[in-house]
């Protein structure tokens, strides 16, 4: 075989193993997988750290406390920016999920996470609105983070960066929305006195 030969047969095989899809797994096991045991670790080290300093606050209000049906009237009576967050963060809740566990690339993914960005964006640009401490919190540095890694996350997957795109938007679902997400049930926030108080 002449050497002009080789070499195309050679740019013929990197071109098929270039165009060889990805395997498409799916499911929770696959998130599971993508997270790796340290971002787990991560994730479960901040909620076990903010919940053992407010374990002695929580079992106080949690023996006067009892769940019941939401109360409606807090989120109708609360502040333009905390209705426009909490149905945003609902919004991106819901679509997130979706787009963690369903295939990927597709046309259905690219559509929806367009609108999860979209969400995450005015979840995290609408809470910089809410000062309930009086000034800006722990929880804002959640949402500074959303606003870069998002659209960074879709820069990523404009360029076809998958393992950095699904890395950005995999933290911002687990680590923003899931942990502020579980922190908003904390004793004293909206959440609480909407089932609890
Ligand atoms: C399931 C997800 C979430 C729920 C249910 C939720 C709910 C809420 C509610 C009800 C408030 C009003 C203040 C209060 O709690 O009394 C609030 C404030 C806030 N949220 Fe969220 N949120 C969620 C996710 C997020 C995310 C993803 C971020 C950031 C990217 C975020 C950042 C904030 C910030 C910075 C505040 C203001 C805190 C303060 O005043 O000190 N939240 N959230």
């Amino acid at each position: 075989m002449s050497r002009a030969d080789r070499l195309a047969t050679e740019i013929t095989m990197s071109a098929s193993t270039l165009a060889t899809p990805e395997p498409q797994v799916s499911g929770w096991r696959a998130l599971a997988a993508r997270m790796g045991r340290s971002g787990w670790l991560a994730v479960l080290a901040i909620l076990a750290a903010v919940f053992a300093v407010q374990a002695p606050a929580i079992a106080r209000v949690a023996a006067r406390s009892r769940l019941h049906a939401p109360d409606l009237a807090l989120i109708t009576g609360a502040p333009p920016a905390v209705q426009v967050h909490l149905t945003a963060v609902l919004a991106a809740l819901g679509v997130g999920a979706w787009l963690l566990i369903g295939r990927k690339g597709r046309l259905a993914h690219r559509v929806l996470g367009w609108s999860w960005a979209v969400f995450m964006i005015v979840a995290a640009g609408s809470s910089l609105l809410i000062h309930t401490s009086g000034g800006f919190s722990i929880l804002h540095g959640f949402s500074a983070w959303t606003l870069v890694a998002v659209p960074l996350g879709v820069y990523a997957a404009r360029r076809h960066e998958v393992g950095r795109h699904r890395r950005y938007m995999t933290g911002v679902f687990l680590g923003g929305l899931v942990v502020a997400g579980a922190l908003a049930f904390l004793p004293g926030r909206l959440m609480w006195a909407m089932f609890f108080g």
